[in-house]
């Protein structure tokens, strides 16, 4: 069991190691750091790295949403679970402190969280889970509906069946924020350890 995880693991990190070196790789070629100098304009970073799409899935109040509804809005996703003993939890207050940091700004923003344990992450779940900021949208779905979100938005999870413990099973996941703009072409990731207020800056870096 541990050596499965340990693969698993090493697995998760290498997928999220590898984007983020063509992230970088590409940032450092043409896209966030290219000097205005330049004649040609280069790239942006959402022209080089396909990541996100269309997706049909219902939030934490019970009505069905798409992509379509957040046009307008920066999203500001994060995928995870409510049983999440640990990074799940952090993640979301980070969220909620740095919407807090925009002040009137944050409006400007979708802060989306949706579930890879649709299972037990139902809607009343993941309302229950939000109610400390009802700015927070939850977003669950089918297994179909979220295997496809995840697979666009290039996000691993895998559940890990914990025999001893309560829970019963965790589940493994990429623990990234993506920032989208305003008609949901990617802009960039953010590293879930950022603090409130550089999650900040930079999302308002795009305003
Ligand atoms: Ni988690």
């Amino acid at each position: 069991m541990i050596k499965i995880r340990t693969v698993l693991w090493i697995a998760a990190f290498a997928a999220v190691a590898a984007f983020l070196v063509t992230y970088l790789v590409t940032a450092r070629t043409g896209g966030i750091f290219a000097s205005g100098q330049s004649s040609i304009e280069a790239p942006t970073l959402a022209e080089q790295i396909s990541l996100g799409g269309p997706f049909r899935l219902v939030d934490h109040t019970g009505i069905e949403r798409s992509d379509a509804d957040f046009l307008g809005k920066f999203m500001l996703i994060y995928f995870g679970y409510t049983s999440c003993p640990d990074v799940c939890p952090m993640s979301l207050n980070r969220m909620s402190a740095a919407l807090n940091e925009l002040g009137s700004d944050a409006e400007k923003v979708a802060p989306i969280f949706v579930t890879v344990d649709p299972e037990r992450d139902t809607v009343e779940a993941l309302n229950a889970y939000l109610s400390f900021d009802r700015r927070l949208i939850g977003l669950t779905g089918s297994d179909e509906a979220l295997a496809e979100i995840a697979e666009a938005y290039r996000i691993y999870y895998q559940k890990v069946e914990e025999p001893g413990s309560a829970l019963g099973y965790l589940m493994n996941h990429t623990s990234l924020f993506y920032l989208m703009d305003r008609d949901g072409a990617f802009l960039r990731p953010l590293d879930d350890e950022s603090s409130p207020d550089e999650i900040a800056k930079i999302v308002a870096g795009y305003f």
